[in-house]
């Protein structure tokens, strides 16, 4: 069976350790393990990290990148359906990395893929790589734990499709709890996991979080609310808690933070391709 990454439901724990070990190991370092491979890149929704991140841990790793970052100069503009275009990138290539605006985009596509497909983000429903680099920044953090924290929700926690993925991840290690805080509009739609508390007023939590995971609002799916967390409020979490954001920032975090040692959202990106690299060499090689 091909393994499509689809979902966070598709990555066992001793799957995610290896991989994370490994990542460690390696720390992005050159190779040549995916000589000869080649991934398509394709992207229906804006991207400039994970789109370009894919590219840099394919070339980093030896492998090739075929390029559709914007399906507008493709023939998905002359009526091409997903389908087709999948047939038809399968011929070409060894895997197949997709965003969507679409939730069930990338079952769809693996319906009829005969590579693997990596889910990249499907509309308003996971992002399973964000969650394996999300992962590893606390792994790596918490000197290779995943037990045992507070971790902080807040934003967009309705349309929010990494707080989606990363929530069903944590909540499988043992003795973590969790905070959600947003305004009601942007509420956490999914079930909750048995250790939570839902607040709109942020400073109610702060103290005590570990892991303060901040995300943008996606105006793009609707959502309608403007916030900036202060500095006086970042600089009153615990000492040795982490601040983390998939990226894009608009205003939720004043880049003044950004050289505080807490703010690890720069670090997130290069975890991605540390961790990327591993994937792809897991997916492919297969
Ligand atoms: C996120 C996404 O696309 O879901 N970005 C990313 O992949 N790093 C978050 C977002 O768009 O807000």
């Amino acid at each position: 069976m091909i393994p499509h990454l689809l979902s966070v439901d598709d990555l066992k724990e001793d799957f995610l350790i290896d991989l994370w070990d490994e990542a460690l190991k390696n720390k992005g370092k050159n190779n040549k393990n995916l000589k000869n491979k080649i991934i398509t890149n394709l992207f229906y929704e804006p991207s400039t990290r994970t789109s370009s991140s894919f590219y840099s841990a394919m070339i980093r790793s030896g492998g090739t990148v075929i390029p559709i970052n914007n399906v507008k100069f493709s023939s998905v503009t002359k009526g091409e359906s997903l389908e087709d275009t999948i047939r038809t990138m399968a011929c070409m290539c060894d895997g197949i990395v997709l965003r969507h605006d679409q939730i069930g985009a990338a079952k769809k596509a693996s319906a009829v893929s005969s590579v693997p497909i990596i889910n990249a983000g499907d509309g308003n429903g996971e992002h399973p790589t964000q969650t394996i680099l999300d992962g590893f920044t606390i792994y790596n953090h918490f000197n290779k734990s995943i037990n045992n924290l507070k971790i902080t929700m807040v934003g967009d926690l309705k349309n929010g499709r990494t707080v989606k993925s990363l929530v069903k991840l944590l909540n499988r290690f043992s003795g973590n709890s969790f905070c959600f805080v947003s305004p009601e509009e942007l509420k956490f739609n999914e079930k909750l996991p048995i250790n939570s508390y839902e607040t709109a007023d942020i400073n109610e939590v702060l103290n005590g979080t570990n892991v303060l995971y901040v995300t943008r609002v996606q105006k793009e799916r609707g959502s309608i609310y403007d916030y900036e967390l202060s500095m006086e409020q970042l600089n009153s979490l615990p000492k040795d808690a982490i601040v983390m954001h998939p990226f894009p920032r608009v205003t939720e975090i004043p880049v003044s933070f950004d050289s505080d040692p807490r703010a690890k959202y720069f670090d997130q990106i290069k975890f991605g391709i540390w961790c990327r690299q591993i994937l792809l060499e897991k997916v492919l090689l297969k």
